[in-house]
Formats: C-alpha cells, structure tokens, sequence
C-alpha cells in the first residue's frame, strides 16, 4: 500500500450495516468517505422532481447528465446538493427509496456515476466507498474490500429503528430492493471474489469497525 493511499471498498445489500460502519472506519482511520447511494438518491430526486416516466431510460438518462450534483467526502458530514439545493432529508424520504432501484438500473446513469466516483476516489488520499458495485466495478484495486452481510431479519429491524417504520413492511421492501438491485443486468449487487464477507448479524458497530481495522493491520494499514 502507498504510503498515504489506501481504498477501502464496502459492498452490502440495505440494511448490512454497511454506512454506519463505513463512516466510524473513516472517523477512526483519519480517512475520507464516499456515500455512493446518496448519489444515486440525488440523481433519482432530480428525475422525480422532473416528471419523466421512471421506465423511460433515455429520459432518466438525460436528466441525469444534466444536474449538477454536488456531495463531499467528510465522514462528519458531505453535504448533498442538485442544482444548488440541498437534498439530505429528500433523498432518505419513502418517494426516492421507491424510485431509486430503478433510476440505479439505468446503464448510462451508472456509467455516469462510476465515472464520477472514480475521480473522487483518485482525489483523496485514504477513503472509505460504501455500495453495491465498489469492490467488483468502481474500485477493483481497492486495498481491501469488505462484504457485509446479515441476516433479512436484522436488516429488517435496524432500518426500522433508524426511520420508526414498521418492521414488516421495511422487510418486504428491503427484499424488493435486494431483488431489483441483484438481477438488474448492469453491475448488479456483487460480491468480488476477494472481498471479506462479514456477517453482522450477531455483531454489534463497534466489533465489525474493529475487525475492519484489523483487516487494515493485516495489509500494512495503520
Ligand atoms: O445504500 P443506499 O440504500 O443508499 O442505496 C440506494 C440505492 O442505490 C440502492 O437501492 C441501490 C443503489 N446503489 C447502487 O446501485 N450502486 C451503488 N454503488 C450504491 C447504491
């Protein structure tokens, strides 16, 4: 690992775990974070807010290369922007998590975003991606790649507890969105061949970050 370069890349389906996690890795790593589900939420904000058909992929396309979206990499906080509006509390809202699946499933969408993902990640010096295609598409040279994993049942009740829904019903959405985010052709939820999977369920924040730090000792990574 250079010295001062290190990617850390965080795949997952909802509910793994994967940003809580990710964000205290980059706290306690003095490194940088990128949310890349935020910038699908933003893209797909822009597309709700413009009313093109949701199945109209050339027309999500086009509105996708047109906004001018904008987040950082502060695991404090990295601001999410579209044409000059801030949509943090937007994006997390049920209308986005609705859409998101299929504005993610769009080629030209991720080609876009891969692209812009990739720059940012060549920008700063250590960081920490949270996604779905980071370790197989993104990143392939990422110095280590995680795949977090749980039970649907503990997806189900942490994304519950985090916005107040009910259980039952973030359970058949979370398997909605695993589904549409698995078969979907164009770099599908994946996990690289040499990620290290790490089942939370049973683990609470603070063990998986610091089995993640050990993950880093191994590879040379203070
Ligand atoms: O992690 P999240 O729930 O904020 O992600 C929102 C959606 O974006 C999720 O349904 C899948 C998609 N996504 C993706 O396709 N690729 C990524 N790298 C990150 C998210």
């Amino acid at each position: 690992v250079p010295a001062g370069r290190c990617v850390v890349a965080v795949d997952g389906p909802s509910g793994s775990g994967k940003s809580t996690v990710s964000r205290r890795l980059a706290t306690s790593v003095g490194a940088r974070y990128l949310d890349t589900g935020a910038m699908y939420r933003a893209i797909t904000w822009a597309v709700l807010r413009s009313g093109v058909d949701l199945t109209d992929a050339e027309a999500v396309a086009k509105v996708a290369g047109e906004v001018d979206l904008r987040l950082g990499t502060d695991p404090a906080g990295y601001g999410v922007t579209a044409d000059g509006v801030s949509v943090e509390a937007e994006i997390r809202g049920p209308e986005v998590t609705a859409a998101v699946s299929a504005v993610a499933a769009v080629p030209a969408v991720r080609a876009l975003l891969v692209a812009r993902q990739r720059e940012m990640i060549a920008n700063a010096g250590r960081i920490v991606v949270e996604g779905r295609d980071i370790g197989a598409v993104v990143a392939p040279d990422a110095d280590l790649k995680v795949y977090l994993t749980a039970s649907a049942a503990a997806r189900a009740t942490r994304r519950s507890a985090e916005d107040a829904s009910d259980v039952a019903a973030t359970a058949a959405d979370l398997a909605r969105r695993d589904r549409l985010d698995s078969t979907r052709k164009a770099d599908p939820l994946a996990q690289a061949p040499d990620a290290v999977e790490l089942d939370t369920t049973e683990l609470g924040i603070d063990e998986v970050v610091a089995r993640l730090r050990e993950l880093l000792a191994d590879r040379g990574v203070a």
